[in-house]
């Protein structure tokens, strides 16, 4: 019988999300349920409208998570939440039901940070890595560089100054008429073009800030005076500059902090060339990596579960008073 049985609930943005983890690695379930359908017809996500899919789907979501754990409540030793960032609706429902659950089942709670599950999606699957390492956290609402000297303590070395990189995946998608999440769309599309436009690539030796505002209007320019270009190779195009700055500055970070390591997390972290380009930097360094399994890139409750265990073991349970932060930092 797997023991320290977390249940750990994720409602920050548009998956509601639950999931059974023992000791922080061993996933006994991961229920996702996406609203990608119900807010693709927007083109993004639609807050009020995530708030109140998250209060439909959330008990069966739980139920399913304990059911495909083939567990019950009895067997918990912890139930958590993402407490933010996040949408302000979506966080109190995942909140609320966590501290229901933890008061009536009578099991500690505990709030956790959104950005520090996805650096902790890494140590889900591989609770072994050496530290220091570099985080590259790459997501929907964040771009970060991260230097972790030691278990839940960070530095944080750069991040966007304006749109994060899938954010800016996302709205080049939409600008091209693609599908919602654009990041998806866009890195099965530049799997068939070529790279022939040379966007620019922001900041590229400045530090270790981030800025992706400036090449998605190139992009956007460009189509504009060019619509006859294969959107595929504008696709490919855009990737390889994003991912360009991305690697230049993750590969500088590991040597100027002398880490062990370079690491990915967040749903960025799901596309094809910067996994590749992670683990071929990695190897020709000869440096540890780790590269998530998709489904713990994108928003899901395991990573959540990871997180809460390690920051349990250190601070203890939260308060029932806590609350969600939808402006939550990392280093708080
Ligand atoms: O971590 P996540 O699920 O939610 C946030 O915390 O933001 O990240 C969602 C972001 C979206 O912008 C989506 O387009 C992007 O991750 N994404 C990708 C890929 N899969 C998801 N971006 C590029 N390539 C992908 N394969
Ligand atoms: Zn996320």
């Amino acid at each position: 019988m797997t023991k320290n049985l977390v249940l750990a609930i994720e409602t920050s943005c548009d998956e509601t999300a639950a999931a059974v983890v023992g000791e922080g690695k061993h996933v006994l379930s991961s229920v996702v349920s996406s609203q990608v359908d119900i807010h693709a017809r927007y083109g993004g996500v639609v807050p009020e409208v995530a708030s109140r899919a998250h209060v439909d789907l959330i008990a069966p979501v739980i139920a399913q998570a304990l059911i495909e754990a083939g567990i019950d409540q009895s067997d918990l030793d912890l139930v958590a939440a993402t407490r933010g960032p996040g949408l302000i609706g979506s966080l109190l429902v995942g909140v609320s039901a966590a501290k229901s659950l933890a008061l009536v089942w009578k099991k500690p709670f505990i709030g956790v940070n959104h950005l520090e599950a996805h650096l902790y999606s890494c140590f889900l699957e591989e609770p072994d890595l050496e530290l220091p390492l570099v985080v590259l956290l790459v997501s929907g609402g964040h771009t970060m560089l991260v230097a972790m000297d030691d278990h839940l303590s960070y530095r944080i070395l750069g991040q966007t100054l304006d749109d994060a990189a899938g954010e800016a995946y996302d709205k080049v998608a939409r600008y091209l008429g693609l599908s919602y999440p654009g990041g998806p769309a866009i890195d099965q599309l530049a799997a068939s073009g070529e790279s022939k436009i040379d966007f620019p690539r922001p900041m590229l030796n400045e530090g270790y800030n981030f800025s992706f505002s400036g090449l998605k209007t190139s992009v956007i320019n460009y189509v504009r005076k060019h619509p006859e270009t294969p959107i595929e190779d504008i696709a490919t195009s855009f990737q390889e500059a994003v991912v360009d700055v991305l690697i230049t500055k993750a590969k500088k970070a590991v040597i100027e902090t002398n880490a062990k390591g370079l690491c990915i997390g967040g749903g960025v972290a799901a596309n094809s060339l910067l996994r590749e380009e992670v683990l071929d930097t990695c190897l020709k360094e000869g440096w540890q990596s780790f590269v998530p399994s998709r489904l713990y890139c994108t928003d899901n409750a395991a990573m959540v579960a990871a997180a809460a265990w390690r920051r349990y073991n250190q601070d203890g349970p939260s308060s029932l008073f806590t609350g969600a932060d939808p402006n939550l930092q990392l280093l708080e």
